[in-house]
């Protein structure tokens, strides 16, 4: 009797890349670590596989707790000059490395963390695989007092800005500010896209990685782990 292969669920793949990741772990090394639900599958995975790390430098506080509770040593952005690796998700990356980060709101302290390193391994389920980034809306941390400044410059874009909500009331970020998602945009050219509007009065970060952008893409199919390497 033949058995029908199962497809495996988004989950399943973000937890199939979350391992891979451990591959790319130097031993005994500080790394950074990223934010997000197949972030969350490699802490656990380095938890798991008792790896030895001098520390982890963190992005989030939802990231700090889950390593603490694990055990695993948290160290101050201040008190490293660098980070062997770089470990994130992403909402979207394409062929070159680029990325849209910010779905779980916590892109400005992933990309000082992204910053520490010329390492970034960017672990994803390959629907983040994207030919344009802009699909996602872009995730842009934003000083409160410039919310209407900023919606009405991504206006004169083409693009739809909306303050995320929590609760019905805007979230706040680890950082005491607030979000906004952008929707219409088509970036083609995430390098000038990000240094332009990163420049905005009140932009604290936008969610484009072009300068931090990924070196290294595990992606997980049904196939098994796809590795991309870009320039
Ligand atoms: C958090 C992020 C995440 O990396 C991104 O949202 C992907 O999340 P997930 O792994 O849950 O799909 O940028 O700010």
């Amino acid at each position: 009797m033949t058995s029908t292969p199962t497809v495996p669920t988004q989950d399943e793949l973000k937890a199939q890349v979350g391992l891979a990741a451990l591959a790319h772990v130097p031993a005994d090394a500080v790394i950074g670590v990223g934010t997000g639900s197949t972030v969350n599958h490699f802490i656990d995975a380095l938890a798991r596989q008792r790896v030895a790390l001098r520390g982890a430098v963190s992005s989030s506080v939802a990231s700090t707790e889950r390593m603490r509770a694990h055990g695993i040593p948290v160290l101050d952005a201040n008190d490293v000059d660098s980070v062997a690796v770089y470990i994130d998700g992403a909402d979207e990356i394409d062929a070159q490395g680029f990325m849209i980060k910010g779905g779980g709101a916590a892109l400005t302290r992933e990309k000082i963390v992204a910053s520490l390193s010329d390492c970034f391994i960017c672990i994803a389920d390959e629907s983040k695989l994207v030919q344009t980034l802009g699909a996602f809306p872009l995730p842009v941390e934003v000083v409160p007092m410039a919310t209407r400044r900023i919606a009405r410059r991504f206006a004169e874009r083409g693009g739809q800005a909306r303050v995320r909500l929590r609760d019905g009331q805007p979230l706040v970020t680890d950082n005491g500010q607030h979000i906004l998602d952008v929707t219409g945009l088509r970036i083609t050219d995430p390098l000038a896209f990000e240094l332009e509007v990163s420049q905005w009065p009140g932009v604290v970060t936008v969610g484009v990685f072009a300068r931090q952008k990924a070196r290294i893409g595990l992606l997980g199919t049904a196939a098994g782990v796809r590795t991309l390497r870009f320039g």
